[in-house]
């Protein structure tokens, strides 16, 4: 069990709280969702109510070591002091002596931000030097950055090491959500996978054949598989390295009885836009010109099916093209099965939580992941470094 902020004392202390305040945002740098600042804010509120002087530091973006002012958190400085309903102070150059004075100005109860952490390539390094003078502007470390807590980074693993440490309230639950479903799910249990690469979704797959009772594959992923038991997939998306592993994993899946059910018909097209012709094939029969960009009404059906029954889904990747409203039918049409079930549901990776956002269910699900790499590695049956690093209780 890992520490979170009940178990320390942080009255009176400086606390670097590394949030992750990667939000999307639009040409006009306006905030596009807000849900990874509105997540923290139990644990900013707690860390405020105890006197804490709270230092928050988060990336935006992928900067690569350089200023960007596009990829400033002036905005989120400023969407965060309004959730607030408080002033949050704005540290513009972390390694400035500015920032060290703003900091020993501080009055308990007091919140100041850090600007984008990834403006120093220090961070990506994870080097020493520069975790040790972020450790320095503090007396406690606070993770609470789960969708970054898969990268060995400066500002979550390098100062975690070198202060005391524990979770904030956000990723404590996601750490027992996940925990509930991997280790003691009720059954049926059954993982729904979609996205682009097959790659990333293998290792998942194979570590849940102990765990589930079905895995349901869709999205890009799927044309791999199809492929792999003989089937003609056209021009679709196909990770060729992956075929053997895919059949090899089907193969297993059998021997463990768990189902493993892949698209029966996909809706098609010539060309990757979206106003490209649709056809509908039935999987392993495309034409040789076209390629797979959603799943098709059968399998659509046969899915619901499996959902309706599930006691604990999990849900990561979207089922078809989520990026063109021409083939995202697939997928909000899960999203909504998957909000309507009475199951555990647990949902992350960008489009799969998009679906369900967009669609304005997301009270109706158990647990809107704010990972998506993150909670991919716990499904790949991986520890989190940045968590492992955090002082147990
Ligand atoms: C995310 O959005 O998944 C996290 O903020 C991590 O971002 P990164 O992939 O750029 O490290």
């Amino acid at each position: 069990m890992k520490k979170t902020i009940r178990d320390i004392d942080v009255s009176g202390k400086r606390v670097f709280v590394r949030v992750d305040y990667n939000v999307p945002m639009n040409a006009e740098l306006k905030i596009v969702d807000d849900t990874r600042i509105t997540a923290t804010l139990p644990t900013i509120k707690y860390l405020i109510e105890h006197n804490a002087r709270v230092i928050l530091c988060s990336h935006l973006g992928r900067p690569n070591g350089q200023v960007d002012p596009k990829l400033s958190l002036r905005p989120v400085l400023a969407r965060l002091s309004k959730l607030l309903d408080r002033p949050v102070s704005f540290a513009e150059d972390i390694l400035d002596k500015s920032t060290i004075e703003m900091v020993d100005k501080m009055h308990d109860g007091d919140v100041l931000m850090l600007e984008n952490i990834r403006f120093y390539k220090e961070e990506d390094e994870n080097d020493e030097k520069f975790a040790k003078y972020l450790a320095g502007l503090a007396d406690i470390f606070v993770l609470e950055a789960f969708a970054t807590a898969h990268r060995k980074h400066a500002s979550t693993y390098g100062v975690a090491k070198l202060l005391p440490s524990a979770v904030g309230f956000l990723v404590e639950q996601e750490l027992l959500i996940f925990d509930k479903v991997l280790n003691s799910p009720d059954h049926p249990f059954v993982a729904i996978l979609g996205g682009a690469k097959v790659a990333d979704k293998l290792p998942v797959i194979e570590n849940l054949l102990d765990k589930v009772d079905t895995i349901l594959i869709g999205g890009g992923m799927a044309y791999t598989f199809i492929k792999a038991i003989g089937g003609n997939v056209g021009i679709s998306i196909v990770d060729n390295t992956k075929i053997e592993l895919a059949s090899e994993i089907l193969d297993k899946a059998k021997e463990k009885g768990v189902k493993i059910i892949l698209p029966i018909d996909n809706v098609g097209a010539k060309e990757f836009c979206e106003d490209a012709e649709a056809k509908l094939f039935n999987s392993g029969f495309f034409a040789d010109d076209y390629q797979g960009m959603d799943i098709g009404p059968k399998t659509i059906k046969t899915f619901k099916k499996v959902i309706k029954k599930a006691k604990t889904i999990v849900w990561n990747g979207p089922l078809g093209v989520y990026e063109y409203e021409k083939f995202k039918k697939g997928t909000n049409k899960i999203a909504k099965y998957v909000a309507k079930s009475k199951a555990i549901s647990v949902i992350g990776g960008g489009d799969s939580v998009a679906a369900i956002q967009s669609l304005g269910v997301a009270k109706k699900v158990t647990h809107l992941s704010t990972g998506g790499g993150a909670s991919l590695m716990l499904l790949q049956g991986k520890k989190l470094p940045c968590v492992e690093v955090i002082d147990d209780v």
